[in-house]
């Protein structure tokens, strides 16, 4: 397993790769690597002879009161979770290998970044799709694998590779939760013990409306109160949004029918979590 760090690096390594007839798939993240990042190498890693990681804090998806600075950061365990995965390459940018003065173009989306973390985080999605189309031009893999962690990102970034025509396989990967049900997260790293304890209240409040729906609730705005009241029971929790979208346009439903995304946000303290379910 390598790291590198410039563009020229990945490129030499995957022409490589190629000359030999392999295939290659892209993991793209941002770092300080849990079990549900390793569960997307793993995947792709069974998918295709190599695997290329990207661990990039991209600057350019916070917006100017988040948490770029804080974000926690450790390569050596991040060398660690891949190779336990079975990845093959690192690319570890600086800033300025990705963004070089007079960055001026961007991959700009619409329908499916109007609402969810797309309203609350108004430079967010631009800054990610334009990163995640860096990598795809950097590595150019035959597959890439995203988690449904991030449904509204994999719903856009599934539409801008449409849309542009990148010849590339995007693979949607279920959620890893801790046992307990909370999602796994960097973020997590935020919450002190009481705040851990109190951030079980997404996984239970989205289960509730999971059970009405599976009991035969249809009606979107019902389902909405149900998660809402759970969540104001818990004091440390204010919530962010509680929304019920179809999973392919991130678009409001007034009745749950086709693929559909229930999606929080809710911040536990001062650190902002997300999770979701999709009903088919
Ligand atoms: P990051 O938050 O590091 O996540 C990288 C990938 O891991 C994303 O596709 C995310 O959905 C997936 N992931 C995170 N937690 C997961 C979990 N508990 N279960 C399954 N998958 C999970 O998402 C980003 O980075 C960035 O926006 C990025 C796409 C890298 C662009 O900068």
């Amino acid at each position: 397993m390598k790291v590198v760090k410039t563009i020229k690096e990945v490129r030499e390594q995957v022409n490589a790769w190629r000359k030999e007839g392999l295939t290659v798939g892209l993991v793209p993240t941002m770092g300080y690597l849990h079990e549900g990042h390793q569960s997307l190498i793993r995947k792709s890693v069974e998918q295709n002879d190599r695997t290329v990681v990207s661990v990039f804090v991209n600057p350019i998806q916070f917006g100017p009161n988040e948490d770029l600075e804080a974000y926690p950061r450790d390569l050596n365990r991040d060398m660690q979770a891949v190779e336990e995965a079975g990845g093959n390459l690192i690319f570890n940018p600086e800033p300025s290998e990705m963004y070089p003065s007079h960055f001026t173009s961007f991959i700009d989306t619409t329908e499916t970044t109007e609402l969810l973390c797309g309203a609350v985080r108004p430079i967010h999605f631009r800054g990610v799709c334009t990163v995640v189309g860096k990598l795809f031009n950097i590595v150019k893999p035959d597959r890439a694998y995203f988690g449904q962690k991030d449904a509204q990102q994999l719903a856009t970034i599934r539409r801008f590779v449409r849309d542009l025509d990148f010849d590339i396989e995007i693979v949607p990967c279920p959620i890893i939760r801790e046992e307990d049900g909370l999602a796994k997260s960097s973020r997590n790293t935020y919450l002190n013990p009481a705040e851990r304890q109190a951030a079980l209240i997404l996984s239970k409040s989205l289960k509730l409306g999971q059970q009405a729906i599976d009991a035969g609730e249809r009606n979107a705005e019902t389902i909405i109160n149900i998660i809402k009241t759970n969540l104001k029971t818990e004091p440390l929790a204010r919530v962010d949004y509680v929304e019920v979208v179809d999973f392919a346009n991130i678009q409001r439903v007034e009745k749950i029918e086709g693929e559909t995304l229930v999606a929080i946000a809710v911040y536990i303290g001062k650190t902002r979590l997300i999770d979701n379910f999709i009903w088919k």
